[in-house]
């Protein structure tokens, strides 16, 4: 008795007949675009390490956010760099902080057209860097910390936050925020939660283009040790249970199996984080001419799609949105 002869590549023959049977596709409303504004500046400034993106001035901001808008992309995410840093990061809820009058300024021009994320945090707005209270012996107090972002969390929603990020890792921060958001009418603002967030090498770039590298020791007793998952698995589950109403995993190539897990374990809607190091050394091979740029980015992309992420925050959003509209 002979079987038919089992010829997988039949299926390959053809491009339309590889479109039809394709599992996963890269879309535009896959992709959120992340974003930085910086106070007292009159041009906007390029980041070296990273081509493409720019430290935005509320004018050229509101300009990208319309044309990213155009292109169909769905949200962006929002980092600030303040003029002014200290121990507390007071600029950080500040009424007239810079991302707060960004989001003003965006909601002005957008409308409900395009979901305005905003990333909670301390590092960009303290002088040490850190992403949270330093305590004199150079611990970062967690109970203090997640006082604040709760606070920043309110300032956020009342400039017109569609969407609040906290990325600080620390114990508790979404519980914390929730009750803060419930306690002033901003019960109808959800959570995305950066639930396990690694303590990586490639956050380098970023930290160029949000000025806020730490200026002692480093983030490894908040941000989570890459050799571990099943930590990712604890944080994950205390997050959905303090109320996070989106998940997102942190780097995202290196953390592929930890986003499948998270998809497989949790229905909530998942992001993951396309970090700078991520991109930028697509952009660093690419003109070195070693790799062709654009076709390793989108195939990295779908990659993270076939992982199990709905979303993907990624500084090659508007590039990609452009290869996939055109
Ligand atoms: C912290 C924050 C960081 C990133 C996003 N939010 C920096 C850090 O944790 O050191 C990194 C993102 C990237 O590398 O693209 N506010």
């Amino acid at each position: 008795m002979s079987f038919p002869q089992q010829r997988p590549r039949r299926l390959r023959r053809t491009a339309a007949l590889r479109r039809l049977v394709a599992e996963h596709r890269l879309a535009v409303d896959d992709l959120i675009a992340p974003l930085f504004v910086k106070e007292g500046i009159d041009h906007p400034e390029p980041v070296v390490s990273m081509p493409g993106v720019m430290q935005h001035t509320h004018e050229s901001l509101r300009k990208e956010v319309r044309a990213l808008a155009d292109l169909g992309i769905p949200a962006v995410v929002l980092f600030g760099i303040p003029a002014h840093k200290d121990a507390h990061g007071s600029s950080a809820d500040a009424p007239d902080g810079v991302v707060q009058v960004a989001l003003r300024n965006l909601r002005d021009e957008i409308g409900d057209g395009l979901v305005l994320i905003v990333d909670n945090c301390l590092d960009e707005y303290t002088d040490h860097g850190h992403c949270g209270i330093v305590r004199g012996d150079g611990s970062v107090d967690n109970d203090a910390t997640i006082d604040r972002y709760a606070s920043i969390a309110v300032a956020q929603a009342d400039a017109g936050a569609d969407v609040i990020a906290p990325s600080g890792m620390m114990d508790g921060q979404v519980a914390r925020i929730r009750e803060a958001l419930d306690s002033t009418s901003h019960v109808e603002v959800p959570i995305l939660a950066y639930a396990a967030k690694y303590a990586s090498a490639l956050y380098g770039p970023f930290r160029d283009a949000a000025e806020c590298a730490p200026s002692f020791g480093d983030r490894r007793s908040y941000q989570m040790d890459p050799a571990n998952t099943r930590e990712a698995a604890v944080e994950v589950a205390l997050d959905v249970a303090e109320g996070a109403d989106m998940l997102m995993v942190k780097p995202a190539l290196a953390y592929l199996d930890v986003i499948a897990a998270v998809r497989a374990a949790h229905p909530q809607p998942l992001a993951a984080y396309h970090v700078s190091g991520e991109y930028a050394m697509v952009h660093a091979a690419a003109q070195a001419g070693w790799i062709d740029g654009q076709a390793v980015m989108l195939e990295h992309l779908v990659s993270i799609k076939r992982a199990g992420a709905d979303v993907i925050l990624t500084y090659a959003a508007r590039a990609a949105a452009e290869m996939l509209g055109a």
